[in-house]
């Protein structure tokens, strides 16, 4: 691990944004902005709820995450066609590369949008080739993991997975997603013992809002690779010695946790003990459209609000390519870059 120099509080933004970055968590429904919301609406011919893309930005606050889950459920309606699920994958690909992510690991679900009458094709195809042309258009690696909505059955979770088994070869993994209190890990270890049969990654929501021992069933009922969000780990030291122990990663979302009241402040957030603990935590944006910030203002936020330094960053961007699926060699071509713009920033 690189020795970093320190940087004072004023220019810690720019090599914020400067650092390489991956980005492992992050919903592509939820970086549908207002904007394209509203157009893909109106090209659609689907009315929306709100009168203007004010209205509908200001609706954006949230007691917890069921609320959020079901004003983020009405702006999928507008998702119709392939080219709309380009257009959002697009949109997202550009925003991220501007802020320096050179490798997305992007979530969505077919459950949502099967729900609506679309083909699991449509939306595949769609957001496939939003990150193939990335390559070519921002030079950056993307690729597809396939979230459950585990507020739904297992039966149906199998039948998803069934349907998209034609286009596996555009996926690289499965996770769990939506409404986590009162559905834990276990519900779904057939599922996910079936797709790591196929080959698949393996993720899961867990201790975003449940306790510990969602965390703990997340890897021993699912055998999952990473978690995403575990921040209620911290309440279980046992469970902090594993994580820390068998190096897996958390993908960490402060704003998500601040605007799912999650933490009461940015300042309480817990970011910090978990780095200190030797956890391998990584920054991520969840729903960037709806709780105000790209990866970016994630970074720079939190780090402002616990004091975070240099080091810090550098062990963030490391983690986040550690943490990723991509191969050993473009890991090493990706921490190459990241030790370049550390060593010459100035
Ligand atoms: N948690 C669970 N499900 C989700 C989230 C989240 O933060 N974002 C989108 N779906
Ligand atoms: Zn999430």
């Amino acid at each position: 691990m690189l020795k970093v120099k320190p940087v004072s509080p004023e220019r810690l933004p720019d090599l914020l944004r400067l650092m390489p970055k991956a980005e492992l968590h992050m919903h592509i429904e939820g970086s549908l902005e207002p904007e394209l919301m509203f157009a893909l609406g109106l090209r659609n011919g689907v009315s929306m709820a709100y009168p203007d893309v004010e209205s509908l930005r200001s609706a954006y606050v949230f007691d917890n995450l069921q609320d959020f889950l079901d004003i983020y459920h009405t702006g999928t309606l507008v998702l119709r066609t392939e080219q709309d699920f380009y257009d959002m994958a697009h949109a997202y690909l550009a925003r991220a590369a501007a802020d320096n992510v050179v490798h997305a690991e992007i979530f969505f679900d077919t459950q949502t949008h099967t729900g609506h009458g679309l083909s699991t094709e449509v939306v595949i195809n769609g957001l496939h080739r939003a990150c193939v042309d990335a390559r070519a258009e921002f030079g950056m690696s993307a690729s597809l993991i396939l979230c459950f909505l585990r507020h739904l059955s297992e039966k149906e979770a199998f039948e998803c997975l069934e349907q998209v088994l034609p286009l596996r070869d555009k996926l690289l993994g499965v996770g769990l997603a939506s409404s986590e209190l009162g559905h834990p890990p276990e519900k779904f270890a057939r599922v996910f013992a079936r797709a790591r049969a196929l080959g698949l990654r393996l993720v899961a929501h867990a201790g975003e809002e449940a306790p510990p021992a969602y965390i703990w069933s997340a890897l021993d009922a699912l055998k999952v690779a990473r978690i995403d969000h575990g921040v209620q780990a911290t309440r279980d030291p046992a469970l902090m010695a594993r994580l820390a122990k068998d190096r897996i990663p958390l993908t960490v979302c402060p704003l998500s946790n601040l605007k799912l009241r999650v933490f009461p402040t940015l300042a309480e957030h817990n970011l910090g003990r978990l780095l200190e603990a030797g956890i391998v935590a990584t920054v991520n944006s969840d729903d960037p459209s709806y709780f105000g910030g790209y990866i970016n203002q994630n970074f720079t936020q939190t780090f402002a609000a616990l004091n975070l330094g240099a080091q810090h960053a550098y062990q963030l961007a490391h983690n986040s390519f550690e943490a990723s699926f991509i191969d050993d060699e473009l890991k090493r071509q990706y921490i190459d870059r990241l030790n370049g713009v550390f060593e010459t920033f100035q």
